[in-house]
């Protein structure tokens, strides 16, 4: 596995030739976790090893993905004149090129992936693809399992008729009921839409996960953390494909 160290050389520094980079590496100018490597075929593996040119480290990770447990009053938006926006939560990234796959409510919290990647982006919030996002709803009064049917089935919002989802009760009390729902669209509102089309409203909303990929229970709201593209890969991966 891995990359011939010529080949990634010149993946980083595209004004060296192939030779250069040859010659660089053979004259011990490369050094590989710290230590010289004169071999141009070693093979290296640049997400985990850092490779360094005169000492200098590249940074390979041309796309990176953030996990962001999103508190509630952060505006999902690279920038904003006037509020605090989720890439404010995420020092030392550039919020031209960064910024939230898809939006969650100002006082929604949770699951926010950030990303310079677009395609990926793209992929995951296309409405094709049916990826999976599951919420917490608190909401108020008792909602019942035939709430919860009639959610799962799908339900007239007026504009359009959302698509089958998954719906359960976590928790009952007296006056609140806390739902998950699993819904594969990510219309404007569309779960509190959805709650209040069965004659409730949702008083607190957390999205817990996208695809196969959880946040982490260890995480506090605010906090985010850098994901590998392994884990990046879990969100693809779902009950449904
Ligand atoms: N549904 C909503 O109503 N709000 C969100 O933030 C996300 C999904």
């Amino acid at each position: 596995m891995g990359m011939r160290l010529d080949r990634l050389l010149s993946e980083l520094s595209p004004k060296m030739s192939r030779k250069q980079c040859r010659d660089a590496i053979r004259a011990g100018r490369v050094s590989v976790d710290g230590a010289a490597v004169r071999d141009p075929e070693r093979k290296t593996d640049p997400e985990a090893e850092t490779v360094a040119l005169d000492g200098i480290a590249f940074s390979y990770a041309r796309f990176r993905y953030f996990l962001l447990n999103k508190p509630a009053g952060v505006l999902s938006a690279s920038r904003d004149k006037k509020q605090k926006t989720v890439l404010d939560l995420i020092p030392g990234i550039d919020p031209e090129k960064y910024f939230p796959v898809g939006r969650l409510d100002i006082d929604t919290e949770g699951f926010l992936l950030i990303t310079n990647d677009g395609a990926l982006a793209h992929e995951l919030l296309s409405p094709k693809k049916h990826v999976p996002k599951t919420y917490h709803a608190v909401c108020r009064g008792v909602l019942t399992e035939e709430d919860c049917a009639k959610l799962s089935a799908g339900i007239d919002l007026g504009d359009f008729v959302t698509a089958p989802a998954k719906a359960g009760i976590l928790r009952k009390g007296d006056t609140e009921t806390v739902l998950f729902l699993t819904i594969t669209e990510g219309k404007f509102h569309q779960v509190k839409r959805m709650v209040q089309a069965v004659g409730s409203e949702v008083t607190a909303l957390r999205r817990v996960s996208m695809g196969g990929l959880s946040l982490p229970d260890d995480l506090p709201a605010g906090h985010y953390t850098e994901l590998t593209t392994a884990e990046i890969a879990r969100i693809r991966i779902s009950e449904e494909n």
